[in-house]
């Protein structure tokens, strides 16, 4: 596997593989990776002759600095995985190297989706990731791009942005791997106990609770019911639990397509998860 840090030799790499008639497939991380970020890279290696992996914490779209500060980097393990997975190119930058000191500025109006979820309680959030994906795009000029469901309006944003941009690549959106017992993988799970990792099954739970009776009930009873999986328990605060369209993450008024989001703090830990229910 090639390890580049500069976007100018990843792009004339790049370069030449069109020459080539390769495509190019693109999977942006921040690392830590697990099963989740590796069944991107796999689908990439099913669909495209080239892919790349990005490894970048990127220091725009945290708003909570000691999230920054203590989200995992173990580069070394992340490399051997991707070369196990078969991955033919790393990128891994700097921050000086995405973010030199004159270039801080990014105007994009992400729009209706930075105000609700993970826009409300993560404010700048999108502005950053899609400030980081834009350039990452630049440097990597993908044909096709892949991102987990697990960040299920992260997608629609970019998509947004794809289309917004009119840039010519094509966004896949690929399932999300959990653990045996329903958790979905998520690199900030390494920090919870064994008590915090048991309750936080309580997300996984609910979803599917909603999803199992989402024919059978009222919206207003599954919400109810499901926001019970979240009382009683000392390690968990709810942020937010919604069943919305999924194409506008709008709350659902009546029944039809629609996934159901949660955010919640499991101790200090915050994770995400969702469900498609039709
Ligand atoms: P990160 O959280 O590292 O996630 C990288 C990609 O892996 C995202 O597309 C995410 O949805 C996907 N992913 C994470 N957990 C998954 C799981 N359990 N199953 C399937 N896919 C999963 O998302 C980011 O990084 C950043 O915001 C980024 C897009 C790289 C921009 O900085």
């Amino acid at each position: 596997m090639k390890i580049i840090t500069h976007q100018e030799d990843l792009t004339s790499l790049i370069l030449q593989y069109k020459q080539e008639g390769k495509r190019i497939g693109l999977v942006p991380t921040m690392g830590a990776l697990h099963q989740g970020h590796l069944s991107l890279v796999q689908e990439s290696l099913f669909c495209t002759d080239v892919t790349i992996a990005s490894i970048f914490v990127n220091p725009t779209q945290f708003n909570n600095k000691t999230d920054l500060l203590k989200y995992p980097k173990p580069i070394a393990e992340d490399i051997h995985k991707l070369e196990q997975a078969g991955c033919h190119v790393l990128f891994h930058p700097e921050v000086e190297e995405m973010y030199p000191a004159e270039d801080t500025s990014w105007d994009y109006q992400v729009g209706k989706l930075d105000h609700i979820l993970e826009g409300e309680f993560r404010p700048g959030h999108y502005k950053g990731v899609t400030q980081i994906v834009y350039k990452l795009f630049k440097a990597a000029i993908p044909d096709l791009a892949f991102f987990g469901q697990k960040d299920y309006q992260q997608f629609l944003v970019i998509k947004k942005m794809v289309r917004d941009f009119n840039l010519p690549i094509q966004l896949k959106n690929c399932a999300i791997v959990r653990d045996d017992d329903g958790l979905a993988m998520s690199s900030r799970n390494i920090h919870l106990s064994a008590e915090e990792r048991f309750a936080a099954l309580s997300l996984s739970k609910a979803l599917l609770f909603i999803k199992d009776n989402y024919d059978f009930l009222s919206l207003d009873e599954l919400k109810e019911q499901a926001n019970k999986f979240f009382t009683g328990s000392d390690v968990l605060k709810l942020e937010y639990l919604r069943i919305c369209n999924p194409d506008s993450l709008q709350d659902l008024q009546q029944k039809g397509p629609a996934i159901a989001l949660i955010a919640c703090m499991v101790g200090t830990t915050r994770l995400i998860d969702n469900m498609m229910l039709a």
